[in-house]
């Protein structure tokens, strides 16, 4: 079975391909579960496990439970819980500023953490049963080092995007839906040393000179922070989860992205070293699309990928990933986009891979893609494939050149050869739906073509869900007789019926 012969059987066998709902996790505490000390609000617990688990776990189920307000389990009152709480404040006593030390290692942090509160455990001479002590050091752990009533969001793999607009707002994106979650940190305070421990365990810091701040986990998540005064409601945190599968092409088969022959066509573009850009507005899963394309890429060719925040994941040997940096905090050392493009150049690239034209750097890859740095690939943010077009426009003459539009034009139309649009259609899904090939220009116009179009006119169903496919326009594409040349076959079936383009060889 090849590739796509696999995926349609996967299809098959999940008639259901959406990725199943995952219950938020606010069932009440199963009874062997612990019970759990909200934590007090003298003790610091600046979050951030920085390699948090990926599923929730019991207690933090718990802790979800506690911290809500709606009725749940009361909070623990016995000894233990408030060993607890005595622990975490001795703890923050004794180890002070090292728990924010970007020098330190996340392993030898737990260490540290670990012997000291073996140690507080021992002085207190509380008599523990082996089973409560393992209890109380994970609990304590989870609010020393963990991010605290973040830790479950994060675990949840359903959720891809947590927000927290102070201290008791609390929203997450999942299945691509906003909500409010029943969760709050105890104050302001309680929420800034989570943010504080976030930023400065990467090395940057936050406070009223320098308000904002950009920072990543370890496991990939990107982080935004804004403080007061500049967040009038209190500290304002945004995390987008970095998801750890990414989509396959047979997920997005199933998904209704894409079907078989347009990842044949897709697949056989990439081969034949087309320059692709995809385009799409925010969310339309154009990085997603990206990332399968370049699985695409022959794994004999060097691939750079370049990104602000690095999100594909390539699954080649032979790739080099490149992240922009923002400025620091005196403004300087920052590296755009830009830079990395013209540096790639210098690094003997056979793919280029741009993870979004954003800005001035349009120039540098279109340049890129017309001097030989064919095959290259990338995503630009527009709600038609002409408007992509317009818009690399745009993004060129921010470069500052002064360049006359019809140069730019000359430029976008030679360099693209291939325009992939995505879109969220009304109930939901995310598709491919369109391929356009750019020819050439007419005069000051770009000329381009529509090889493969979404068909509206089939309808939708019972439940809302539209029928159509996205089906070839009947137009050869020009690229048919570079995979002649190439000796690149596709089957007769991706262009259905018509057979007016098949390759003459
Ligand atoms: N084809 C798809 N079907 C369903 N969900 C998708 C699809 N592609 C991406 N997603 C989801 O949509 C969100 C946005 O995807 P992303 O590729 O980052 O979009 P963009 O780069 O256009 O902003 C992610 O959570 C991703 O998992
Ligand atoms: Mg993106």
């Amino acid at each position: 079975m090849n590739l796509y012969e696999r995926a349609q059987a996967a299809k098959q066998a999940t008639p259901s391909p959406a990725p199943p709902v995952q219950p938020y996790p606010i069932a009440p505490v199963p009874p062997e579960s612990p019970s759990v000390t909200p934590s007090p609000s003298a003790a610091p617990s600046p979050g951030s496990g920085f390699g948090y688990a990926t599923s929730p776990r019991p207690n933090e189920t718990a802790k979800l439970s506690a911290r809500a307000p709606a009725p749940g389990p009361m909070p623990r009152t016995d000894a233990v819980g408030r060993l607890k709480v005595n622990a975490v404040e001795t703890l923050f006593e004794r180890l002070g500023t090292r728990l924010n030390d970007a020098n330190l290692d996340e392993a030898a942090l737990q260490t540290m953490v670990l012997t000291e509160l073996n140690q507080v455990v021992e002085e207190s001479k509380i008599p523990l049963s082996s089973a409560e002590r393992k209890r109380l050091i994970r609990e304590v752990q989870d609010d020393v080092l963990g991010f605290g009533p973040l830790e479950p969001l994060l675990g949840d793999p359903a959720i891809t995007e947590i927000m927290v607009n102070g201290p008791d707002k609390v929203y997450v994106e999942e299945n691509g839906r906003l909500r409010r979650v029943p969760i709050s940190f105890d104050d302001e305070d309680h929420l800034r040393r989570v943010i504080d421990r976030i930023v400065t365990r990467v090395g940057r810091r936050i406070d009223e000179s320098s308000p904002l701040v950009d920072a990543r986990l370890a496991d990939g998540s990107r982080v935004n922070a804004i403080i007061p005064p500049l967040a009038f409601s209190g500290s304002t945190l945004t995390i987008r989860k970095f998801s750890t599968d990414a989509l396959s092409v047979p997920d997005l088969i199933g998904l209704g992205t894409l079907s078989t022959e347009m990842a044949e066509l897709l697949k056989a573009c990439v081969n034949a070293r087309l320059n692709i850009i995809i385009s799409g507005g925010t969310g339309t899963g154009k990085t997603t699309l990206l990332n399968v394309l370049s699985s695409f890429i022959p794994s004999a060719d060097r691939i750079i990928s370049i990104e602000d925040a690095v999100e594909l994941k390539l699954q080649q040997d032979h790739v080099v990933r490149l992240e922009a940096r923002p400025p620091n905090v005196e403004g300087k050392g920052e590296v755009t986009i830009r830079d990395l493009v013209r540096n790639a150049l210098r690094m003997r690239p056979d793919r280029i891979v741009v993870g979004e034209v954003r800005g001035a750097e349009a120039l540098d890859m279109l340049q890129a893609m017309n001097t030989g740095h064919d095959g290259s690939l990338s995503t630009v943010h527009a709600n038609s494939p002409r408007d992509a077009l317009a818009r690399l426009e745009t993004l060129v003459l921010m470069a500052g050149m002064d360049l006359p539009l019809r140069a730019i034009r000359e430029q976008v139309s030679a360099a693209v050869d291939v325009i992939v649009h995505l879109a969220r259609l009304r109930d939901g899904t995310r598709r491919v739906i369109g391929l356009t090939e750019v020819h050439g220009m007419e005069g000051q116009t770009i000329t381009m073509q529509d090889i493969f179009a979404f068909d509206y006119s089939a309808g939708v169903d019972a439940n809302g869900r539209f029928l159509g496919r996205t089906i070839p326009t009947g137009v050869r594409p020009l690229f048919a007789d570079r995979f002649a040349d190439l000796g690149i076959q596709i089957s007769s079936r991706v262009f259905g019926a018509n057979d007016t383009w098949t390759p003459r060889r």
